[in-house]
């Protein structure tokens, strides 16, 4: 079933877990996050960065890409496909392109633009079905390109965007994306106690989902988180399996330069490593 991502973050919401949202860079990629969402009986979303949607060929083929391939996998669980971190443009394109769900994320903005950006979006994302998500505070650490430092969202600009009419809200609560540094003070559970006090009720986003400890994951959930996002741990799973393969000498065992045979211990190493989030998130039998 192919749904934007509203429905399935507000039930998320109310019954205390979240929907994983991970990040695809390719064929690969798709199948085993399906794969693994259809063998859970999870509901998930697959979301492409606007760099991800170049290096597959646009973001027609993404969306295309998608719904192919739940037709041909007999997919039936709940499957939203989101644009991760949009630019303006980049939300009205994916928009033409036919994804279920867009990201703006507006917080290179000062507030008075992001709202007037975010409140077009809005409006452009609801009457074409799609939902949106809206962002506040710079979430840290490295994403395509972009590098931003761990930041906390004022819960009173939440507020503000959360009141245009966003279905779910990512605020920055000390996050970063990519992989943790030691000295990492860890998720600022007061701000996200406050944002939620103060944005009524809406599902919230925990960005940079890679390396935060499970009882963190778990308490930002019961604060009110119903959407977490995963990209590099998948990375470093299909790289570590991939690179195990090369080193034991497969690629060179008969047909194993093959990349049908090549990519195969990656993509099984994704499929496990969803699962694992899944249950994790407690979205495991909720499709
Ligand atoms: P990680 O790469 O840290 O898992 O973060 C993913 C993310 O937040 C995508 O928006």
């Amino acid at each position: 079933m192919y749904v934007n991502l509203k429905e399935m973050c507000q039930k998320a919401r109310e019954g205390h877990y979240a929907i994983g949202h991970f990040n695809v860079n390719n064929l690969e990629w798709t199948q085993a996050i399906l794969q693994a969402a259809e063998e859970t009986k999870s509901p998930v979303i697959l979301s492409s960065s606007e760099g991800a949607g170049k290096y597959m060929g646009g973001f027609n083929v993404v969306a295309a890409m998608v719904k192919a391939l739940m037709e041909s996998m007999k997919i039936t669980v709940p499957v939203a496909l989101h644009l991760d971190h949009g630019t303006y443009d980049g939300c009205l394109k994916c928009i033409r392109a036919g994804f279920s769900s867009i990201m703006f994320d507006g917080s290179k903005y000062d507030i008075e633009e992001n709202k007037a950006k975010t409140s077009i979006l809005v409006n452009a994302a609801h009457v074409n079905g799609l939902s949106i998500e809206a962002e506040v505070g710079a979430i840290g650490g490295e994403e395509d390109g972009v590098i931003g430092m761990g930041e906390c969202a004022d819960p009173k600009e939440c507020a503000e965007i959360a009141s245009l009419g966003v279905d779910i809200l990512a605020a920055g609560i000390g996050n970063i994306h990519g992989k943790y540094p030691e000295n990492w003070a860890g998720l600022q559970f007061n701000v996200l106690e406050e944002v939620q006090k103060a944005t009524n009720g809406i599902p919230l986003v925990l960005h940079g989902g890679t390396g935060i400890p499970d009882d963190q994951i778990k308490k930002a959930i019961s604060l009110g988180v119903s959407k977490i996002n995963v990209n590099t741990d998948c990375q470093l799973v299909f790289a570590d399996a991939t690179r195990k393969y090369i080193e034991a000498g497969k690629d060179l065992e008969g047909k194993g330069f093959d990349p049908r045979k090549l990519l195969a211990p990656g993509k099984a190493a994704i499929v496990e490593l969803v699962k694992k989030k899944m249950e994790l998130f407690g979205s495991v039998g909720k499709a």
